[in-house]
């Protein structure tokens, strides 16, 4: 399934997130799961950036994960955080939460039917969404490289990442490719990957109206993370669902 993280997009993904200036997931988390008994499920566990100090703080998690390395890399790094590797989608089980966080469900495709599938394995779904409000108001150029992000990676060498974007506004996606590029001391290029990525984004309202109509009602809503002022721009919205009754 192509949703799944490889190669360097896999590897530097925890140190691109942490050269971040954004605030962590893993307090919201934490404090969700703070009244939930029972096992939790954490669809598109990564690395286990999230899930290892999850576990570690005793919740009772266990991780999903499509991509060998990616899971791999979460063994490695925490022992103690279970992670199952299989696509969601093919995923059978029962849980008392779902756990959603970093975008994830925006890899799905037909979000409805996974709402609908989700339904029918919890009642109570974390979810984190982003809305690319810096695509579509063209402040990022639209299909050409832009430099995105760059890391120093602790053998030495860099690590550098460029984007390139297309909306498609009838369908709701935006398209992303991404450049790798490793680049030695001197500059030279040792090693780069392209990867493709095709992402849902919803309005407000289609959001709403989604979840109303999958079963889902919002207990909570959490803006950008907890961080900024009331009437910032929303770019990240963090939902708390529970299973309500589908209207007829
Ligand atoms: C945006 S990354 C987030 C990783 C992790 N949640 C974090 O915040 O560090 C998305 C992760 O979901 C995984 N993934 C994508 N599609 C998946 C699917 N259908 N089932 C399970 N995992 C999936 C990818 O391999 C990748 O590790």
């Amino acid at each position: 399934m192509k949703s799944g993280y490889h190669g360097l997009e896999a590897l530097w993904h925890d140190l691109f997130w942490e050269a971040e200036e954004a605030p962590g997931e893993l307090l919201l988390i934490d404090d969700y799961l703070q009244d939930k008994d029972g096992k939790s499920l954490y669809v598109g566990s990564g690395s286990g950036r999230l899930l290892g100090p999850l576990v570690e703080a005793g919740h009772e998690l266990t991780g999903l994960e499509l991509s060998s390395e990616m899971a791999a890399l979460s063994r490695e790094r925490h022992p103690s955080a279970e992670v199952i590797e299989e696509a969601w989608q093919e995923h059978e089980g029962r849980y008392s939460s779902i756990l959603i966080p970093a975008f994830t469900f925006q890899l799905f495709p037909d979000p409805q039917k996974q709402l609908q599938r989700l339904r029918e394995q919890t009642d109570h779904l974390y979810l984190t969404l982003f809305f690319p409000w810096a695509e579509l108001s063209g402040d990022l150029p639209q299909n050409q490289w832009y430099f995105d992000r760059g890391i120093q990676l602790p053998t030495g060498e860099e690590g550098e990442l460029e984007t390139r974007h297309r909306i498609k506004e009838q369908t709701g996606s935006l398209v992303r490719k991404h450049r790798y590029t490793m680049r030695s001391r001197s500059g030279e290029i040792v090693r780069q990957e392209e990867t493709e990525q095709r992402l849902r984004f919803f309005t407000d309202v289609a959001l709403k109206n989604l979840l109303k109509k999958t079963g889902w009602a919002v207990k909570k809503e959490i803006y950008n993370l907890g961080d900024g002022e009331e009437d910032d721009l929303i770019y990240v919205s963090t939902l708390h669902l529970t299973a309500h009754e589908i209207p007829t």
